[in-house]
């Protein structure tokens, strides 16, 4: 695909980059310049292919294993990233999962994956980016900020979602989480980005869109009416991380078609 060259020679981390969204983000940014550092945390060969497809036009990745969720692994793949790269400019925390539960059979487990995946898994990576954000600085020329973090949210972040407490409060807390980090690494010239998507076509949510009955039933909470694509993040991502939205820092851009509208009001109350 022919795009314009807004991240190039910066180098990104994108976390779960061997499925959906993940995988949509690194290939735009891949397609805009930057060297990416695939992490997977089962399906290496998922990673590989993600790693051959950016290859195949022109760009430069690898994929490197590590549970976002463990301290020392988290940071083995970091000091990857710097061996390959020799520093980050763009980290992008979007490994997430689900784990739906009644509140009242909820198990700890199930809690605990959850908070510990999409909250401590984002905690745990953007402490390692930022540490470098700010030993390294600006590097002139390459991109008016010091470092770029997004942190992937989602509606849910504002929607409560009845069946799903752990995930809507990992996704609650990523939205303070993030904001405190904008507030105290600006200083230093480092921004720091929510992503909400609404409903992506992708497989943590294959029950929803795999029928054409979950899909119609689907489509009545998304005004625009089609579902999104990974496509869709990856481009928002890529224009996040670029010197154009250098002004951008410690909110949420939601893109969702819609679902954060209120659809249920709009023939009713
Ligand atoms: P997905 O299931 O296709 O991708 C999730 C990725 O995270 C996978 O690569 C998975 O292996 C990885 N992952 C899970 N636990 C991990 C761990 N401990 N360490 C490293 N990687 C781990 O699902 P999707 O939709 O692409 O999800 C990506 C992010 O987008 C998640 O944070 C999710 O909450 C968020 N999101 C998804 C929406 C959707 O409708 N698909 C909407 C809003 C947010
Ligand atoms: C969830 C998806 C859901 C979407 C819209 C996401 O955060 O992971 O399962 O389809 O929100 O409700």
């Amino acid at each position: 695909m022919e795009s314009i060259q807004t991240l190039k020679g910066q180098s990104a981390l994108v976390t779960g980059a061997d499925s959906g969204i993940g995988k949509g983000v690194a290939i735009a940014l891949a397609n805009a310049g930057a060297s990416v550092l695939i992490n997977y945390v089962h399906n290496h060969d998922a990673a590989q292919e993600v790693v051959n497809e950016i290859k195949t036009t022109g760009g430069t990745a690898f994929a490197s294993h590590a549970d976002v969720s463990k301290e020392e692994e988290v940071q083995a793949m970091f000091a990857e990233m710097y061996k390959q790269y020799g520093t980050i400019d763009i980290l992008v925390n979007n490994a997430g999962l689900q784990k739906d539960s009644r509140f009242v059979d909820m198990t700890l487990d199930q809690w605990n994956t959850v908070i510990s995946t999409n909250l401590t898994g984002q905690f745990l990576c953007s402490r390692e980016a930022a540490k470098e954000f700010i030993r390294r600085g600006v590097v002139e020329g390459r991109s008016k900020a010091a470092g770029k973090i997004i942190c992937m949210s989602s509606v849910h972040e504002v929607i409560p979602w009845a069946g799903h407490v752990n995930y809507a409060a990992s996704k609650g807390g990523i939205s303070m989480f993030m904001k405190s980090i904008a507030q105290e690494l600006a200083p230093h010239k480092i921004r720091v980005v929510g992503i909400g998507p609404g409903a992506i076509k992708t497989p943590i949510n294959k029950s929803a869109w795999d029928t054409p009955e979950e899909l119609a039933k689907l489509l009545t909470l998304i005004p625009y009416n089609r579902i999104g694509e990974p496509e869709d993040i990856g481009k928002l991502a890529a224009w996040l991380v670029s010197d154009e939205a250098d002004y951008i820092t410690g909110t949420t851009i939601f893109i969702d078609g819609g679902m954060t509208l209120y659809p249920g009001f709009a023939d009713n109350g």
